[in-house]
């Protein structure tokens, strides 16, 4: 028996076997029924054969068990090129900020046109943002512009023309360029956000007038909306650093006029303050909210979406 146990080939059969032997109507358990009727030396025996037996049971069972482990851990071997068991997770692109992807539409366009890109600081003095541009101190035209002020007398800067003045001071004249960047004001709604964008438009040469802007700007907006052309309505305005100053409108889906942007001739202090003869240059400038065209070319009216981080509305939008 102790033989058979050993010789045993599967689990199945070796259950089998133990219940033929101790199962309710098993060889040992009538056996063990009847041990009442045994002498002392017959009841030892049996006991033996029955400890001897569970014993080999138990170690049959071990190796079997053992056995079948190896086999199964043989089956399932881990192949590291085979990528089909591992779980995928769903691939999705990361993309450049909507407003990053406007600002290289924007550069693509005015680089196409003969501008050239120039950037400045973020933290400005106040001779570049206000100053130079023509601001008098103490002047009311500076309230217009909420401002931020660091440390050191420094600010935040309220627009992008400043970049004219440092890029004037650095190339000097004739010049022809564009200037995208983050500007600030302290104002919060729907529209405003104390960090929008802008992007600045100069170019001053011996014979640039108002109608080279109209024409600039009519090209850049019908490229910026893919249209084929675009009405404009022009406004008198007041800025410090042009005069004439204008307003440009642009006529949105036939029917009503949006701002879109402010420009004008620059003004001859401006020339001045970085040593330019009015006399014999003269030219254009424009600025234009770039959070304002991301706007209206993908139609939504909380600027502060952009800022939220909100990836079904970014989805959504088709950024
Ligand atoms: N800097 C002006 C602003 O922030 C926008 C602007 C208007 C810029 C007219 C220009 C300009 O260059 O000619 O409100």
């Amino acid at each position: 028996m102790l033989e058979q146990i050993k010789n045993i080939k599967s689990l199945d059969e070796l259950m089998a076997l133990h219940s033929a032997t101790f199962g309710k109507t098993g060889t040992m358990t009538a056996r063990l029924k009847d041990m009442k009727n045994l002498d002392n030396d017959a009841r030892a025996a049996l006991n033996a054969e029955v400890a001897a037996m569970r014993d080999a049971f138990k170690a049959a069972q071990e190796e079997l068990e053992n056995t079948a482990m190896l086999v199964a851990l043989a089956e399932q071997k881990l192949d590291a090129a085979d990528t089909s068991h591992q779980y995928q997770p769903p691939v999705t692109n990361g993309k450049l900020h909507p407003l990053t992807q406007t600002m290289s539409e924007i550069a693509a366009i005015f680089e196409s046109m003969g501008y050239g890109l120039r950037t400045g600081p973020d933290i400005e003095d106040d001779w570049h943002n206000f100053g130079a541009l023509n601001f008098p101190e103490h002047h009311p035209a500076r309230d217009m512009h909420d401002t931020f002020f660091v440390d050191g007398g420094n600010l935040l800067r309220t627009h992008t023309s400043p970049v004219q003045i440092r890029s004037m001071e650095s190339d000097g004249v004739p010049i022809k360029i564009f200037c995208p960047g983050a500007t600030y004001r302290t104002e919060m709604d729907a529209t405003h956000f104390p960090m929008f964008h802008q992007v600045e438009g100069l170019h001053i040469d011996k014979n640039v007038t108002m109608s080279d802007l109209i024409s600039d700007v009519k090209i850049f907006l019908a490229r910026f909306f893919e249209m084929d052309s675009v009405d404009l309505r022009v406004r008198p305005s007041y800025f410090p650093f042009t005069e004439p100053s204008i307003e440009i409108d642009i006529k949105w889906r036939g029917d009503k006029w949006l701002e879109i942007m402010g420009a004008g001739m620059v003004h001859p202090n401006v020339l001045k303050n970085v040593g330019v003869n009015p006399d014999e240059f003269q030219g254009f400038a424009f600025g234009a909210g770039i959070d304002r065209l991301t706007m209206l070319k993908y139609g939504y009216n909380d600027g502060r979406k952009l800022f939220e981080g909100d990836i079904r509305w970014i989805k959504a939008k088709g950024f």
